[in-house]
């Protein structure tokens, strides 16, 4: 070894991807632009929420409380138990804490590819074996999933609607798939825009929860609630999957002010579903305008768009971003544009026609 460098992690923690962050709006003329790369809300926050989590701060030398309240509002709104329901500082700090109680070295988890790009990170960083199985039309492929789950499976990851393509999968087609997996296999369903999609298929998901033990139902505070930037997730699991949760959890990462916020964004919730509703109908409305300007793109059923441009990708991101709009750019396989206000969306078509105007192909 080299004098004077650290010690090595281990093997597969060097082989881990990076997480790649939204880039912040791009600038055009010295003015900000618009920030539609993270899949975040668009929308100023409601004063209600600011204050509850304005006067959680104030207690800030103080440790928060373990989020009880805030399990038996998520618990009595969606019919739960109270000890079907865990939550942490974000959705992913969840997936994170399953895959090491219920993975790790030995096992394998499978997952749809290319899905929400954190999951071959937390799962490699478990230690457990990375099994992506290719998209089908820019869907995850059940059957392919179904077909890759082998004895050493610990976990199936399914993104619905899927990050970055948006599509959604036929709920009864999801239970049939969730019946057929080994009972020693947790199926962690990952529910983060499912507040833009079918909300049957949300609520479905959480009924076919109380029959099977290894289903977990992840949600997040992030998108149609608003609150990505203090990290609240819940998730709906067996009581023994929240407890064995309990045990491996970091204390304390969901914040006092955090709990508030979400405390209050549940005072608010059909304010927050109006506001989702507005963005459902941008997003049908870009869909729209996008296809007849000719880029063929899959149905989404979250707030934003997936544009399958493979090559030409790159090409595209950087037209938006001289035209002030920030979106993200996976090389060589598409663009995901966050659906944002009807301003923020008219510059993404914009900036689509004048790409098309350089004579590019859609
Ligand atoms: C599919 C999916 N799951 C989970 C998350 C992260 O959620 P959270 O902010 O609760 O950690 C995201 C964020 O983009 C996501 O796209």
């Amino acid at each position: 070894m080299k004098r004077g460098s650290p010690p090595s992690p281990r093997e597969e923690i060097s082989r881990l991807p990076r997480y790649v962050p939204g880039t912040p709006a791009a600038q055009v003329d010295g003015r900000a632009g618009y920030k539609l790369s993270s899949n975040e809300s668009p929308f100023a926050l409601p004063d209600e929420m600011v204050a509850a989590m304005a006067a959680a701060c104030a207690a800030a030398n103080r440790y928060p409380p373990p989020g009880e309240e805030l399990v038996l509002r998520l618990a009595e709104r969606h019919s739960l138990r109270p000890e079907e329901v865990g939550v942490a500082g974000g959705s992913l700090e969840l997936l994170r804490d399953l895959l090491l109680a219920y993975a790790g070295p030995g096992a394998s988890v499978v997952y749809g590819w290319r899905s929400y790009e954190a999951y071959p990170i937390l799962v490699g960083s478990s230690g457990a074996r990375p099994v992506p199985v290719p998209l089908v039309d820019h869907r995850i492929d059940l059957a392919g999933l179904l077909r890759a789950v082998s004895d050493d499976t610990r976990g199936v990851l399914l993104a619905d609607p899927n990050n970055p393509t948006g599509t959604s999968l036929d709920p009864a087609k999801v239970e049939a798939f969730a019946r057929r997996l080994p009972p020693t296999c947790l199926l962690v369903l990952d529910q983060a825009y499912c507040d833009f999609g079918d909300p049957e298929a949300a609520s479905l998901a959480l009924q076919l929860r109380s029959e099977l033990p290894n289903l977990v139902v992840l949600r997040t505070f992030s998108k149609a609630f608003a609150l990505a930037g203090m990290r609240v997730g819940w998730c709906a699991a067996h009581p023994q999957v929240v407890a064995t949760l309990q045990a491996v959890a970091l204390p304390f990462t969901l914040t006092a002010p955090a709990q508030a916020g979400a405390l209050a964004a549940l005072g608010l919730e059909a304010e927050l579903s109006r506001r989702a509703g507005l963005l459902v109908a941008e997003r049908d409305r870009l869909a729209t305008s996008l296809r007849e300007l000719g880029f063929p793109l899959p149905t989404s059923r979250a707030n934003f768009l997936w544009l399958p441009l493979g090559e030409r990708s790159s090409e595209f991101a950087s037209a938006c971003s001289s035209a002030g709009v920030s979106v993200r750019c996976f090389a060589g396989e598409g663009v995901r544009v966050t659906v944002g206000l009807p301003e923020e969306n008219q510059a993404v078509l914009e900036a689509a026609a004048a790409y098309l105007r350089e004579g590019r192909p859609a």
